[in-house]
Formats: C-alpha cells, structure tokens, sequence
C-alpha cells in the first residue's frame, strides 16, 4: 500500500459484516480496524476521541448493539450503542474531513403492505433495536458532513451468530421444526454487504473528488425475498446436496404464522427494502439470495470435510 493511500477506521471488525470488510476494504486503503477494547460503543465522546487520533480518510462502522430481543430490557445501553454513537462518529467524521459509512436495518419500517419500502419511506420501528438504529440514522444527518447509510436486512454468514447457522444446528438434533412463514424479506451474506460496500465505496470517493457527493440513505440487501420458513426450506435443501457427510435429523419444517412465535421485540411482518437506488448510483446489481446463501453452506460444508 503507497504512503498515500486512505487510512480506512474499520469498527466492528468481529463481528459478521466487520468480518468480511476487514478482506473487501484491503485494496482502497490503509485498514485499520478498532476493537471494542480500543473504540467502545458505550462511550460515544471516548470513541469519537479515539477514532479521530487516526485521522482517517473514511470510517466503516459495522459495530452495534444487535441483540434485537434483549435490546427491549437494555433501551439506554442499545440506544448509546446505536443511537449516540454514529452520532459522535459523524461528528468525528466531519471533524477529519472523512466519509463515514453506517449500517441500518429494514426494523426502522412498521412492516405493513407488501410494496419493498424506499430509501426515502416513512419510518416507524416497531421495536426498541429499531429505535435505536432509527437514533443512530438521525444523529448522523444531524451531525452533518460526508457519509452513507446502508440499511440491509437478514445478515449471516459461515461465522457468527444467524438464523443460517442457528437452523443448521436445530436441523441436526430435531425431527421437527416450526418457522414464521409470514416475515417477508432478503436474507443477505454479510459479503455481499463488505463487497457492494467496498465497490460503492470507490464510487463515492470518486464523487467527492468531483464534488458531486451526496450523503443519502440506501437500501443495501440481496435481490427477491422469501419468507424464514422459506429460507429454512432452501437452505437445508442445498446443506443435504453439499454435505451428505452431515445428514440431519429433520423429518418436518412446519410453516406458522408469527403469532405462534412470541418474542419480546415484535418483528415487521413486510421487511422487503427496495435497492434500486443504491444499484443506480453505484453501479451494481446485487444477485439473488439464493446465490448468498449457496457461497455461504460452501464454505461450511468445506470447513466440515477439512475436519
Ligand atoms: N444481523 C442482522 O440480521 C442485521 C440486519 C439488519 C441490519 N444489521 C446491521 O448490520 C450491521 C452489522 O451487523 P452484524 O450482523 O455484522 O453484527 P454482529 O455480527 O452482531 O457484530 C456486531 C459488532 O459490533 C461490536 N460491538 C457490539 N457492541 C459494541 C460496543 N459496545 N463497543 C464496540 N463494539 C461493539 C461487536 O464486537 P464484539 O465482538 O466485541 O461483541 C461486533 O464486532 C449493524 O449495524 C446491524 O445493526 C444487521
């Protein structure tokens, strides 16, 4: 890398998006990624600090509070996380002349109607976890400066915890599974989200250099949608022809509705995010779900036969 190149802040490198930012970001800059013992979420103004003694070019935020159940007993910590935070982190931004990436959820919609929402639809988050990424999208407009937010929905990957490695789990110890089969959105790799970002990324550095950098919201997820017992049917599905070694104990996957599901944070029953937005000023096309998925029981099935 050039003594010239852009130093990136990666924040929330251990997790499943920070995971895979920490590979797709390596040929736009100088990564360096802050772990919550060097940047905490809990102390937005001791974060802001830290992350401005860099100097960065950009800042990739992929860290937030993600417990979307338990954020309904923890408010205030889930709010400071999500909310106060990237709000300090813009303010940082601004503050360097740095370009701030952020991370928000299809959970700022109410859920209703079956139209995918816009970037620029009304909001209104039906649970805490949505709140508080609802705080976080506010603070950044408001602190001002350079940045995107990139609302995306259903994360998972070969790492981490997701409904993918959670079913897989499930699927090999149980005859019988019921999944809520009337939420409706776009399962998304945490890959392809590191790498629509890497590649807007240099879209948008191009457009600061030209002056015609906007700071907007997107939507940012895998094209169509299914419902979980959809995804659940497909992915044990293709996990029984890439892995035959791994057999599972699943004799019935048992579509309900979510009413038969009680969790404390009530979920949008319609979570479709319209991307077309993102795809036209950034040049992509983001590929089916299923293509996600399929990359993603690959390498699990890969890391099973190397055992
Ligand atoms: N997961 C989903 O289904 C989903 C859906 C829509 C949108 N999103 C958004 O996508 C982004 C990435 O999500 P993800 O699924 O990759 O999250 P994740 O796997 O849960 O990882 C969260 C990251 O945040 C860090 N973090 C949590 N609390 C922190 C604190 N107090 N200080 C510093 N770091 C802290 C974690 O660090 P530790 O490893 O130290 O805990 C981890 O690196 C988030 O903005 C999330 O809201 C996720």
């Amino acid at each position: 890398m050039s003594a010239r190149a852009p130093r990136i802040v990666l924040l929330g490198a251990s997790g499943q998006v920070g995971w895979e930012l920490a590979r797709s970001l390596q040929p736009l800059g100088e990564v360096r990624a802050l772990g919550r013992h060097e940047a905490d979420f809990t102390d937005p103004s001791g974060l802001a600090a830290r992350v401005a003694r860099e100097a960065p070019a950009i800042i990739v935020n992929a860290a937030a509070y993600t417990a979307v159940d338990q954020a309904e007993k923890e408010a205030s910590l889930a709010m400071r996380v999500n909310g106060e935070s990237p709000g300090a982190l813009a303010t940082a931004a601004r503050g360097a002349g740095a370009l701030l990436i952020h991370y928000s959820t299809d959970y700022v919609f109410a859920g209703t109607g079956t139209r995918a929402w816009q970037n620029t639809d009304p909001v209104d988050p039906q649970n805490v976890y949505g709140q508080s990424k609802l705080a976080g999208e506010q603070a950044i407009a408001q602190a001002g400066g350079d940045w995107l937010v990139f609302r995306t929905s259903w994360v998972y990957a070969a790492r981490g915890k997701n409904f993918v490695r959670t079913m897989l789990k499930l699927g090999a110890e149980r005859d019988t599974l019921r999944v809520v089969a009337d939420q409706i959105g776009a399962p998304t790799s945490a890959r392809l989200i590191a790498d629509a970002t890497a590649q807007a990324l240099a879209v948008a550095m191009a457009e600061r250099r030209n002056g015609r950098f906007k700071s907007e919201i997107h939507h940012l997820c895998a094209a169509g949608h299914t419902s979980w017992h959809g995804f659940a049917q497909k992915l044990f599905e293709r996990w029984q022809a890439l892995a035959p070694q791994s057999p599972l104990a699943l004799r019935a996957l048992e579509a309900i509705p979510s009413t038969d599901y009680p969790t404390p944070a009530r979920r949008p029953l319609n979570s479709r995010l319209d991307c077309t937005r993102f795809e036209e000023r950034f040049g992509l096309a983001l590929p089916a779900w299923e293509q996600g998925l399929e990359c993603v029981l690959q390498e699990l099935a890969e890391t099973l036969s190397a055992r």
